[in-house]
């Protein structure tokens, strides 16, 4: 693994390869020169071009049903069906339901950050429960194209979008894995390029076209959950769909969940232009639904009215997005609705973050090894990325989004402090120039000692947690958080701010009894985060011992899924019951 520094992103959060493959680490944030021009996404309705064609198989396409049908009335072509064998039902599993979950990423076709990792983890620990699970999502082009292969088309329609009913094509191509299936939804007008998100003139009509697009694609495939799962503000508005357009169909039988992973992202755009786009009835533009600030329309607040459950990725997130200083502009209508709030705390996949069986790390380790196997890693990560090679430093990681929520700005006003001749840092993120700037020129002032690897690189985030000491996460919020986990489940202390997930999942270090996963600080102040790594330094080169018997019991802590995933089947089942 070599050293690189590569483009920086242009855009709020870069798109990311996601493929698991060993060493040549690859560039995989997409340079912004090669990005593709914006395309003009509101188009006036009149002007509208003819659907295009999606890239179908000759032999496998289906004549494209005439436009005039509705998208909530499509019916299911019988001949594109292809019969998706039902996973063998357990006993001893409990209830079973179905569930669609809709959202705008998921790992290994496009992550961006922990929402991708969610999507793929979460399914698939359902699907384990007994729960049969169908996930829903843009087929865009930067899907690698190993993926976009073993796709089958499963038929397409037009459905209407727009409050002038301008037809859109729809299709659908199906994967499968791991008893999960994944329908995307195929439309090279929307999803033609390279970033899932680019910017809210395009990115509203394109998840306005999503939400209704995957609604219509269950009715088309005749398969009607139990419960439709949506994810942030780019599937905000299903539930507003659910209970408006498609109220009399098939589909509008199910449940509707939202939940947040970041309520800083809401999808919040002039209103006249959400009300053309999604073409739903006047009335849900009201102020307690819709509207924001009269002229504005806000499609998360819109699901949240909508929705049976809202849940967030933590217990604490949960609270602290009803308080004025979180709420995110939000907190008074989510008070209004917190009967409905839950939060869950979110896992990690375990097969995939297995310091075990990584075929990505130098020295494959577990709880008993990783003191003694730590070392070779620390070495190799030393070497790849021209830090001094020193069994003897404290290596301190950081692998983040590099926005304005991860507390970076803390971490810059510590780094002068805390670079010794005993200490080394490691940056691996993108993001805001600044903060890409400014870890260059810490790279450059502590040579040898501090590295910025600015790109979005999965290889190196393993590498990372497998050869670091320790983790910082001192964000300014943090709704659950999953860099913490993958950290302890790979042997790294993390250091953390103690706000959302963050504060649910590190119990901090208690000198007296020797417990706890790791450091934590409260308010967020930058002298806070520098007596806590102190106090983490103290221990690693003071009290070894205890720092070693820390490493031990934080790979010992369940980060799976396991029980989270039992409290989502609790809550489908407790909202679908049976009589
Ligand atoms: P968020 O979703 O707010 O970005 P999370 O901690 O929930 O934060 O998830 C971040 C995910 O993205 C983790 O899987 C982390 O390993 C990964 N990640 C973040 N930045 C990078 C990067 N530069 N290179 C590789 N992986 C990254
Ligand atoms: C968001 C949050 C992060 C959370 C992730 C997955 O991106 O910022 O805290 O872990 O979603 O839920």
């Amino acid at each position: 693994m070599r050293k690189k520094t590569e483009q920086k992103s242009t855009t709020k959060r870069s798109v990311k390869s996601t493929a698991k493959k060993a060493a040549p680490v690859k560039k995989a944030t997409v340079p912004a020169e090669k990005a593709e021009p914006v395309k003009e996404a509101a188009v006036p309705a009149e002007k509208a071009e003819p659907v295009k064609e999606a890239a179908v198989p000759a032999e496998k396409a289906e004549p494209v049903k005439e436009a005039a049908v509705p998208a909530e009335k499509a019916v299911p072509v019988k001949q594109a069906a292809v019969v998706t064998e039902a996973p063998v039902v357990q006993p001893d599993l409990g209830p079973r339901r179905s569930v669609a979950f809709i959202g705008s990423e998921c790992y290994p076709f496009v992550k961006t950050g922990g929402l991708g990792d969610v999507m793929y983890a979460l399914p698939k620990a359902l699907a384990k429960l007994n729960l049969d699970v169908k996930v829903i999502l843009p087929r865009y082009k930067c899907i690698p194209q190993k993926f976009q292969e073993k796709m089958e088309y499963r038929g397409s329609f037009y459905m209407n979008l727009c409050s002038d009913g301008k037809q859109y094509y729809v299709g659908i191509m199906e994967y499968q894995e791991d008893g999960v299936v994944y329908d995307f939804i195929d439309n090279d007008e929307f999803f033609s390029w390279g970033n899932p998100y680019t910017n809210l003139i395009d990115d509203i009509p394109k998840f306005c076209y999503f939400a209704k697009a995957s609604l219509a694609a269950l009715n088309y495939l005749d398969w009607t959950p139990d419960v439709v799962h949506c994810h942030d503000w780019q599937a905000a508005l299903v539930p507003l769909y659910l209970r408006t357009c498609f109220q009399d169909t098939n589909v509008g039988r199910a449940i509707a969940v939202l939940t947040i992973h970041n309520l800083k992202f809401q999808g919040i755009y002039d209103r006249k232009m959400i009300q053309y786009w999604s073409g739903l009835p006047d009335y849900v533009f009201n102020k307690d639904c819709m509207i924001q600030n009269w002229l504005d329309a806000n499609m998360l607040k819109g699901g949240i009215a909508y929705s049976n459950k809202v849940t967030t990725v933590s217990n604490t997130y949960a609270w602290e997005i009803q308080t004025e200083e979180y709420g995110e502009g939000l907190a008074a209508h989510l008070r209004y609705h917190s009967n409905k709030i839950l939060g869950i705390v979110n896992g990690i996949d375990t097969d995939i973050w297995n310091p075990a069986t990584d075929k990505l790390l130098a020295s494959d380790y577990d709880d008993k090894s990783v003191i003694e196997k730590k070392k070779a890693n620390k070495k190799a990560l030393q070497e790849s990325l021209g830090l001094d090679v020193d069994d003897h430093k404290m290596v301190i990681g950081l692998i983040s989004r590099l926005t304005n929520q991860k507390g970076l700005d803390l971490v810059n006003a510590v780094i002068p402090g805390i670079m010794d001749e005993h200490t080394q840092v490691v940056v691996l993120g993108t993001g805001d120039a600044w903060y890409e700037d400014t870890f260059r020129y810490y790279e450059n002032k502590y040579k040898g000692s501090f590295c910025a690897y600015i790109a979005y690189n999965e290889n190196v985030a393993h590498n990372i947690y497998a050869g670091c000491d320790a983790l910082l996460v001192p964000s300014r919020f943090e709704p659950c958080g999953l860099t913490q986990l993958i950290a302890m489940r790979y042997g790294s202390v993390p250091i953390v701010r103690e706000t959302g997930g963050l504060k649910d999942t590190v119990w901090p270090y208690n000198m007296f009894d020797n417990t706890g996963n790791g450091f934590t600080f409260d308010r967020y102040e930058s002298g806070l985060l520098y007596d806590a790594i102190n106090r983490a330094k103290t221990l690693y080169f003071e009290h070894r011992e205890c720092w070693d018997n820390m490493v031990v019991r934080d790979m010992e802590k369940d980060v799976s899924w396991e029980k989270s995933a039992k409290q989502y089947k609790d809550m489908y089942v407790e909202l679908t019951p049976r009589s």
